[in-house]
């Protein structure tokens, strides 16, 4: 398990995580990024651009930027992050105005940038914020079939997915948890029980593999169907919906202390960790072919820092299992996926949004916040925030 010499190596990259941060930040300004564009973050909250689907400010990742400037201010205490991060949350603000665009990753969005700045400040706007989304989440849950909309129709036009549920979801359910906690109120956190309990049976397979998307009849409840979404193909294992799963399962289990999401959260770590290749290189779908090869640091990292959260519960064996591939994937990104360089505004490279996109293996802002949330987890200076 952690020893004194991982602590000391985790201490070295936060230094120069930091000192990336330091020039970046200043930089980006008032932008809230997804990825590098030739080396310089690009700007969602920027409505002159039409983004792929045309999110815009409600672009499902617009939380993380100022998830990372809270990483950073929690690490540094310098004001700059704090200021910056301030403005980001400000701006997310036209999402609630508009609403018509907000969709199930409220939770990521508002968990990063709201959340994360009242469990750091006390902010009472961003706690009244970090409400209104959950309440926008919990909005979202179907009693036909105890499952929580993903998205909506401008996010999948040519499909109707009124019935669709993603396996990722299950890390938005920390802001309903998170909301019935400080209002004493467990309607939150009743809805995302639900919606794990259903989880658990219809995206989790036999092996510990989880499935991307899983179809209901939104009148019925029934079970239509299963996509391959983001990974190879129907039936396959992406590797950051099996991260999510792991993560969030954890997280379940930490806000309810219902054991069979333990079990769960384990189930699906087994079957990843005996899928990690020695490299701790992360393929895009652990079914993938062997050619191209197409790998995700994103997920790598996410899976690191949910195997780091799960090896706090598991006994002693599987811990010491889990904790040992989350340190080989983040040293595999350290030393060969990882960007130090003034060429280039963020730090994990080679990510993979989805495997059959035309692009692969470029930055994503939510590979950096868990890179940095990870590595804070190995220093043993990270908040609690899921
Ligand atoms: N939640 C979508 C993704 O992980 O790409």
């Amino acid at each position: 398990m952690k020893t004194e010499n991982d602590k000391k190596w985790a201490e070295n990259v936060l230094k120069k995580i930091v000192n990336k941060m330091m020039w970046v930040t200043p930089k980006t300004g008032d932008k809230i990024p997804y990825k590098t564009m030739d080396g310089t973050y690009d700007d969602r909250s920027d409505e002159s651009i039409a983004w792929g689907g045309g999110d815009g400010i409600n672009w499902w990742t617009n939380g993380f930027w100022g998830g990372i400037l809270w990483q950073m201010y929690h690490q540094t205490k310098d004001d700059m992050f704090k200021n910056s991060a301030i403005r980001v949350e400000d701006k997310l603000d036209r999402c609630f105005e508009e609403f018509y665009g907000l969709h199930h990753d409220v939770g990521f969005m508002w968990m990063t940038s709201a959340v994360y700045d009242y469990k750091l400040t006390g902010n009472e706007v961003a706690r009244k914020r970090a409400l209104h989304a959950a309440t926008i989440l919990a909005g979202r849950f179907n009693l036909n079939g105890n499952f929580i909309r993903a998205w909506n129709e401008n996010e999948q036009p040519e499909k109707n997915c009124t019935g669709w549920a993603i396996i990722d979801c299950m890390m938005n359910l920390s802001i309903l948890y998170w909301a019935s906690k400080e209002t004493k109120d467990p309607r939150f956190a009743a809805i995302a029980k639900a919606h794990a309990n259903t989880a658990q049976k219809v995206f989790i397979r036999e092996d510990g593999s989880s499935n991307h998307i899983v179809e209901f009849d939104p009148n019925t409840g029934k079970v239509v169907k299963t996509y391959g979404g983001q990974g190879y193909e129907n039936g396959s294992a992406w590797s950051r919906g099996q991260a999510w799963a792991v993560y969030g399962f954890t997280i379940s289990y930490e806000h309810t202390k219902d054991m069979s999401y333990l079990e769960t959260a384990e189930k699906v770590a087994d079957y990843c960790c005996a899928n990690i290749p020695e490299s701790g290189l992360i393929p895009c779908d652990f079914c993938q072919p062997k050619e191209p090869v197409w790998e995700d640091s994103c997920g790598a990292v996410i899976l690191a820092s949910g195997l780091l959260q799960l090896a706090k519960h598991a006994q002693a064996k599987k811990a010491e299992l889990y904790y040992e591939k989350a340190l080989c994937i983040l040293k595999a990104i350290v030393e060969s996926r990882s960007d130090w360089t003034e060429n280039s505004d963020a730090i994990v490279t080679n990510c993979t949004a989805a495997y059959h996109d035309k692009e692969h293996h470029f930055n994503m802002v939510y590979a950096d916040y868990f890179f940095i949330e990870a590595i804070q987890k190995l220093q043993g200076n990270t908040i609690d925030l899921w």
